[in-house]
């Protein structure tokens, strides 16, 4: 694609192994997978995928920043809002953290660091990461930011049976769903002005060796039950051609594997994303699945095998649905910005902007936290675009986090 950077050598090699092992996928399957498997084989295929395997990905040198690395206030927030939900609820029993996804490890850092000054470390952080290689870089990270409490650390291969847990847990999501595999399909009006559902599949290219090809076929059952669970097709009206987009259908497995592992506490899901009736609105027909490399965004999933990030925007509608089916009930959903604003933001960048008075590079350092702080919380940066949503299992008082939007759900 015109624009993208060329691959080195070491790339190329990498990419053609994954090629590989994704066409003979697709030869087992008898010719053809769905595009949900694709994406899961591009990204997490053992050793080779993109989050598999030894790339950086997050951060400045990688393909695109998240919050926490984008800042320390980012994780400081969400340990003030694990200090006060310990405090008002749980205050005579032990509250562990629960981290799905914890890519370098930055997030767990500054919580568990930001905690420790305020005297409030939990008895265990969890983590549970599908990346074997993003593991790896969290362990190194987390044993020399803090030694003192490696040891309380313990990294998750399941949510079943986790060692010394009591059932109670605050577990923090962050850009973890959009990074799940995602179905694509597409709708097309008929000769009979009806909505026909099409799904999304990759097989191998018929005559340029190590290629895939995306083949649209009509749905099946099944799938169209799934899509019309979710998206009102009889008031479904879009001017383009066909409407292109893309739905987890894994949600609900996924949530109740995780609500079965709590017996009291909360989970926090911060990603890109909207409530249904703006993820399918008709302006977005060409979806929000992106594609990530060195810092520039494009669409092309059938490129770079394994060196992109391949990711879609969160139906936090489906999140609260499935919720709403389980054990679970919806405590908040809000901005970014609202939510991390609740949570001591400002006197929190106060008191950094204060420190960095101090230091010989205080204007430098100044104009670096004024732009962490708007990266945050501007609303055409992360502030509006990426929502909180919080789920609560078992009864007891929330904490104020950032003005609900529930009626945007
Ligand atoms: C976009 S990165 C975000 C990393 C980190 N939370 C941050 O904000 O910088 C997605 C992370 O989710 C992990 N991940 C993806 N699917 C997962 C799953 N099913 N369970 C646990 N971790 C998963 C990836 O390996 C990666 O660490």
């Amino acid at each position: 694609m015109k624009g993208l950077p060329e691959l080195s050598d070491i790339e190329q090699a990498h990419q053609h192994k994954l090629i590989q092992v994704i066409q003979n996928q697709i030869t087992q399957a008898g010719g053809k997978i769905p595009f949900s498997e694709f994406m899961a084989a591009c990204l997490y295929t053992p050793g080779l995928g993109y989050y598999s395997a030894g790339a950086v990905k997050m951060g400045r040198g990688g393909d695109f920043v998240t919050a926490p690395e984008i800042s320390t206030l980012f994780g400081q927030t969400l340990a003030e809002y694990y200090a006060t939900l310990k405090a008002q609820n749980f205050a005579s029993e032990p509250l562990s953290i629960i981290e799905l996804g914890a890519g370098t490890g930055k997030l767990a850092g500054d919580i568990l660091t930001h905690l420790d000054s305020l005297g409030r470390l939990p008895t265990h952080y969890y983590i549970l990461d599908i990346s074997a290689d993003l593991k790896h870089q969290q362990q190194l990270y987390l044993k020399n930011k803090l030694p003192h409490y490696f040891d309380q650390i313990t990294w998750l291969n399941s949510l079943e049976n986790i060692p010394h847990f009591n059932g109670n847990g605050l577990l923090i999501a962050n850009e973890v769903i959009d990074a799940l595999p995602v179905e694509l399909f597409s709708l097309k009006f008929n000769d009979k002005n009806k909505v026909d559902i099409f799904q999304h599949w990759i097989s191998n290219h018929p005559s340029l060796p190590n290629t895939f090809e995306q083949i649209i076929l009509p749905a099946d059952t099944a799938f169209e039950d799934c899509i019309k669970s979710i998206v009102k097709l009889d008031d479904f009206v879009f001017d383009a051609p066909e409407y292109v987009s893309e739905m987890n259908l894994n949600i609900l497995p996924w949530l109740s594997g995780i609500e079965k592992m709590l017996v009291k506490g909360q989970l926090i899901f911060i990603d890109y994303g909207y409530g249904t009736q703006e993820y399918y609105h008709a302006a977005r027909h060409m979806g929000t699945l992106l594609c990530y490399h060195k810092h520039l965004v494009h669409s092309d999933f059938l490129l770079n095998i394994g060196l992109q990030d391949i990711t879609a925007y969160v139906n936090f509608t489906q999140v609260a649905m499935a919720a709403k089916t389980l054990d679970l009930t919806i405590d908040n959903y809000t901005t970014q910005a609202e939510f991390l604003l609740s949570q001591n933001l400002g006197p929190l960048a106060e008191k950094k902007l204060a420190l960095a008075a101090l230091s010989e590079n205080s204007a430098a350092e100044h104009i670096t936290i004024t732009n962490e702080m708007h990266k945050l919380t501007a609303p055409h940066e992360m502030g509006e675009l990426f929502k909180v949503l919080i789920l609560q299992k078992g009864e007891f008082e929330s904490i104020p986090s950032g003005r609900p939007h529930f009626h945007r759900l």
